[in-house]
């Protein structure tokens, strides 16, 4: 048995629809009426959901432990018997559908499903149905490495609930992708998914208003406007879920690229009042939703958001509101629940980095680490982290890559090196290994394999230095900004943001070559990379780069390399050991390497960076937090004996 047997925890959110409710089922009308537009809707996942735990077993058992209260189901994996059981409707319907589906498609024997915990409330149009099937697709989507698509997860999940008396939209399995805003395209029969890129964090809320409609008075009486509009009012309905609504998603794509909070917040009060004047009256009685609107008119309510909405089939059932910041978002929370009697709930759609991808170099010899480097790789030297594991540094520095949103990773290692790599970051341990195992150490495997799953690997065949190094990574950047780390530095940081994040930031603002700084004595320049400059801000972070010079002497350090501060002191900054590179800095590198320009045997990354910035410019970021080398015994002893105790801006070398 592999881990793959063993019991796994997954956990699948629930949805909410920001804009484009009702355009599902419009669009599908273009099957009968080619003039009927194709619906489109921006669907976000929540971070509300259901957590499970999974396992293989012989036959579809599902236990819920949901407040307290033990609810189990099991039955044989008969088709038949699955499908006769999803078609009586109920709690188990769901999953018996989606586990029938499942059968008759793939190749799969049976789940067991342990749901523990469901912070998605029901009932609310937030698709929990839906959810719950995804939920049944992934268990064997991950049990029988069925390596389904996320576009096929959700189709799986439509038709298992299509089995049961239910019928829930095609916009509901949206969550199968994540709490990630995506892009949904109804046309005709088809459905169409776009992950949607977001560049400044959201803050959202939804709150159940605690109130009443009736959804399938509401699907019935707008339905009566398809697909070929009788009237006026029908007409309006049919341009409001088409033309109208599709110019609203174009706008919300380009506000969630650009960041722009206020404008999104402006538009879902635009889209409330479209609703309002053009479909609302196709189902007055419904539609008209006295308490969504005394909610929407709240002033308090006003006061901490940019704009809000209706949710799902609208009407006095759940509404969104876009808080103005994280604060924001707790007191409109505490607010609805304690003076509107609602139940309200935050979730954030969080910026995403225009940087994906990394790099590390890890195959150097490790000279100075000799002779532990004769058998270990020093980026596999044992460091305690703060969850109190001993884990090899490298699984450290992957770990916050991870966390800081890169999703690829390229190590450079020695031809020989490649076995050693893959045999830890893809093979599990045995299972007698794994049953000895306390659970914390259990789902840390997973964690290791999660995040082998993102490394690829660039081979260097001879060593000739840190810039040769980086060089055979050209392809895999493809063009592209990359972040650069070094493998044997960890970093700590200062404040509330990672070490890369702070670097990564600094590089979105100002979209030029960046390098972390960090200062140093001037005794100690002539052992690193050495950055001068001038401040860009008054908190003196930000550096526009004059120069960048390699291990100089600290005459010339003094003569040409210090920096003014404000106070009209002295000092001096060397690289941090984090960098953003630009797709000129590969250029700069192949054309050292082409004319053989080595400084001691070995090629240079500080050469080419100078000269890129030269060319295109170039920031220094002064990191807040705190760079550990392993490199060295020194330095190694001082890492393994602080890591992880906070301190401030410091290098230990
Ligand atoms: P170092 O300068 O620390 O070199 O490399 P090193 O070989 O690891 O160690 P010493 O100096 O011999 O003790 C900085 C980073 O660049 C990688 C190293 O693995 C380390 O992560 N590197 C260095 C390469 O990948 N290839 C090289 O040719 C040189």
């Amino acid at each position: 048995m592999n881990l793959q047997e063993e019991s796994r925890e997954i956990f699948v959110p629930g949805r909410l629809c920001i804009f484009g409710e009702h355009s599902d089922w419009a669009g599908r009308n273009r099957e009968f009426n080619p003039a009927i537009e194709p619906g489109m809707a921006i669907v976000s996942g929540i971070e509300q959901g259901i957590h499970a735990w999974i396992e293989k077993d012989n036959k579809f058992e599902v236990i819920s432990e949901l407040g307290g209260e033990r609810k189990s189901f099991s039955m044989s994996m008969s088709v038949r018997e699955l499908r006769k059981t999803a078609e009586e409707g109920g709690y188990f319907s769901y999953m018996a559908g989606t586990a029938s589906y499942m059968k008759e498609h793939y190749h799969v024997g049976g789940v067991k499903i342990r749901i523990d915990d469901m912070t998605l409330p029901m009932k609310q149009g937030l698709s929990s149905s839906a959810a719950i099937c995804v939920l049944v697709v992934k268990a064997f989507n991950i049990l029988y490495d069925l390596n389904m698509s996320t576009h096929g997860i959700m189709q799986a999940a439509y038709r298992g609930e299509q089995r049961t008396p239910s019928r829930c939209g095609r916009l509901d399995q949206a969550c199968a992708y994540g709490v990630k805003p995506v892009v949904m395209i109804f046309d005709g029969s088809e459905v169409d998914v776009e992950r949607l890129v977001v560049h400044e964090n959201f803050y959202w809320v939804f709150a159940n208003l605690n109130a009443s409609k009736d959804t399938i008075k509401i699907l019935a009486d707008l339905s009566k406007c398809y697909p070929f509009a009788q009237d006026a009012t029908a007409r309006r309905v049919q341009e409001a879920l088409g033309v109208k609504n599709q110019e609203i998603i174009r706008r919300a794509v380009t506000y969630f690229e650009s960041g722009d909070v206020k404008a999104m917040g402006r538009l879902l009060t635009e889209a409330q009042e479209l609703f309002d004047t053009y479909i609302a009256p196709a189902c007055p009685s419904q539609l008209t939703a006295p308490v969504l609107h005394s909610v929407l008119n709240d002033a308090v309510v006003q006061n901490l958001t940019y704009g809000a909405k209706g949710v799902g089939s609208q009407g006095d059932g759940t509404a969104q509101f876009l808080a103005k910041d994280e604060e924001s978002q707790k007191e409109l929370i505490r607010y609805l629940t304690e003076k509107r009697g609602m139940d309200a709930y935050g979730f954030t759609i969080k910026r995403q980095r225009r940087i994906r991808k990394a790099i590390i170099p890890v195959a150097g010899f490790g000279t100075r680490a000799y002779p532990e480097t004769r058998v270990t790789k020093k980026e596999f030297f044992p460091v305690v982290d703060k969850d109190n594991l001993i884990k090899p540094a490298l699984m450290i520095l992957l770990e916050e890559l991870d966390r800081a949103g890169i999703d690829k990773i390229c190590l450079v290692i020695g031809k020989e090196e490649q076995e050693m790599y893959k045999s830890y970051f893809e093979r599990s341990l045995s299972e007698e290994h794994i049953q000895k195992l306390p659970e914390q150490m259990k789902s840390y495997e997973d964690r290791i394999l999660q995040i082998g799953s993102k490394l690829q690997y660039a081979i260097q065949e001879e060593r000739k230095g840190f810039g040769h190094a980086v060089y055979q990574c050209r392809e895999f950047a493809g063009n592209q900004p990359v972040l650069l780390l070094l493998g044997d530095t960890l970093y700590e940081s200062g404040c509330g943001v990672s070490c890369i994040e702070q670097l990564l930031d600094a590089y979105e603002k100002e979209g030029k070559l960046a390098v972390g700084l960090a200062e140093i004595p001037v005794e100690q320049t002539g052992k690193y990379g050495i950055v001068s400059g001038k401040w860009e801000d008054t908190a003196e972070r930000l550096m526009k780069v004059s120069a960048i010079v390699e291990k100089p002497s600290v005459g010339t350090a003094e003569e040409s390399l210090s920096v003014m501060m404000a106070n009209g002191e002295k000092k001096y900054f060397m690289v941090f050991g984090n960098y953003v590179l630009t797709p000129e800095v590969f250029d700069e590198l192949g054309k050292s390497i082409e004319a053989g320009k080595t400084r001691s045997g070995e090629y240079q990354l500080t050469d080419a960076l100078d000269a890129v910035r030269e060319k295109y410019g170039m920031i220094g970021y002064r990191i807040d937090g705190r760079a550990y080398d392993i490199g060295n015994p020194a330095a190694y002893r001082k890492t393994v004996s602080e890591f992880g105790i906070q301190r401030k801006t410091e290098i230990v070398i």
